[in-house]
């Protein structure tokens, strides 16, 4: 059987070098062709010595992207970079008929609608259903995307992503929007890059998560319900009509949802240990509270809201990220500054193309980098 031929856009990141991790275990079902990082160094070009046959690149745009991704016509590109810039690219495979493996959340939630088009019309072209296509990486949305395995969507009453709660979860607001990077940057279940550690701090990326199923599953974003679940344990719940509901289990290893969307619809040995639930003795869940982590309240409005204001919520945030990052404000003025743009340029349609969607971005990150609070 020939290999499968995997183009790794943001080679060098967390997700990147996991993905390689996976790659690297089954050299008989993998090979990868392409690899991608921003600005390089020795993970990279441990990567580039150890795949001596992949193409590889440092620093390119997003056309240079999309171009590497065609040229190598891979099996399927696996999505790792931060940012927009992997979004025409993401576009591009999809029509190219490459399938994508989505870890990027700003490819889903600032493309939305121009990247959902393109899937839906390659699981048309190819017969497939269009999770065959674009592949959740994300591990909640794996979950799902593993509990509705053999299901209708229209016998689906609720969505759930399952949320750590973050270092924060038992501090109250006032400690939360003093916080700093130093105690943010500590997540209790997860080893991941800065920029997604934080979001786990603020519970923005749960609110980004929520936008995310919503895309993905194409179902109403009332129906997408957030629990809180320290364990990281269970990592989504999908609820059927009937009164059952799935979950999916597994440690809190990103090579799990990798393997799975890389593999997929075959499950790859990787080495990861199964959850021992009697060792765990007891999971707790509880609601999410929108008071202390006003941010999830701001991004679940955004996704409610539609329009602009999804595309505008990821971008601010990933200034309102940098900024806080560098010592500028404390962890409080993230949802501020997020609060600030999605009443600015929410108001919008959604954008229409790859390049709408670039310029929305690039328009809200002007704005977020000039914020001062007092705006
Ligand atoms: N980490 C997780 O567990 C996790 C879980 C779920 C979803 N995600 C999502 O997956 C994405 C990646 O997350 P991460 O944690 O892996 O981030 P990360 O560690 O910061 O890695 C980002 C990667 O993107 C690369 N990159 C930046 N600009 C690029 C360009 N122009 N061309 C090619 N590569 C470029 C970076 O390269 P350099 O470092 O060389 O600049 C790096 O390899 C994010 O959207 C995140 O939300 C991550």
């Amino acid at each position: 059987m020939s290999r499968i031929r995997v183009a790794l856009l943001g080679a060098s990141g967390s997700i990147g070098l996991q993905a390689a991790d996976v790659i690297a275990q089954h050299p008989d079902e993998f090979e990868l062709v392409a690899l991608a990082s921003g600005r390089g160094g020795e993970q990279h070009d441990a990567l580039a010595l150890s795949n001596p046959k992949a193409r590889s690149l440092i620093g390119g745009s997003a056309e240079d992207l999309q171009k590497l991704v065609l040229d190598c016509a891979p099996d399927i590109a696996l999505i790792a970079t931060t940012g927009v810039v992997g979004l025409s690219a993401t576009v591009a495979a999809l029509e190219a008929g490459v399938a994508v493996a989505i870890a990027n959340k700003e490819t889903i939630v600032a493309g939305g609608d121009v990247v959902m088009r393109a899937a839906r019309s390659a699981a048309e072209r190819k017969g497939t259903d269009v999770l065959e296509r674009l592949r959740p990486v994300d591990s909640e949305h794996s979950a799902l995307w593993q509990c509705l395995v053999g299901e209708s969507l229209d016998r689906v009453r609720s969505l759930w992503l399952t949320a750590s709660g973050g270092p924060f979860r038992e501090s109250t607001a006032a400690e939360i929007a003093a916080a700093t990077p130093a105690t943010a940057l500590k997540h209790p279940t997860w080893s991941m890059g800065a920029k997604i550690t934080i979001d786990s701090a603020t519970l923005v990326n749960k609110g980004l998560e929520a936008i995310e199923a919503h895309r993905l599953f194409s179902v109403p974003m009332e129906q997408v319900k957030i629990v809180v679940h320290p364990q990281s344990v269970v990592h989504g719940l999908v609820e059927f009509v009937d009164g059952s509901t799935k979950a999916q289990m597994g440690s809190p290893d990103m090579r799990g949802p990798i393997g799975y969307a890389l593999g997929y619809p075959v499950r790859m040995d990787l080495g990861i240990p199964n959850v021992d639930l009697a060792a765990h003795g007891s999971l707790t869940f509880s609601p999410p509270d929108l008071v202390r982590f006003p941010g999830l309240a701001i991004a679940l409005e955004a996704g409610r809201a539609g329009g602009a204001a999804p595309g505008a919520l990821i971008a601010a945030d990933g200034v309102a990220v940098t900024r806080f990052l560098a010592g500028e404000f404390p962890l409080g003025g993230i949802p501020q500054l997020l609060h600030d743009a999605v009443e600015q340029f929410g108001v919008r349609p959604a954008p229409a193309s790859v390049a709408e969607v670039i310029a929305l971005h690039e328009e809200v990150t002007q704005f977020a980098e000039r914020w001062s609070g007092a705006d």
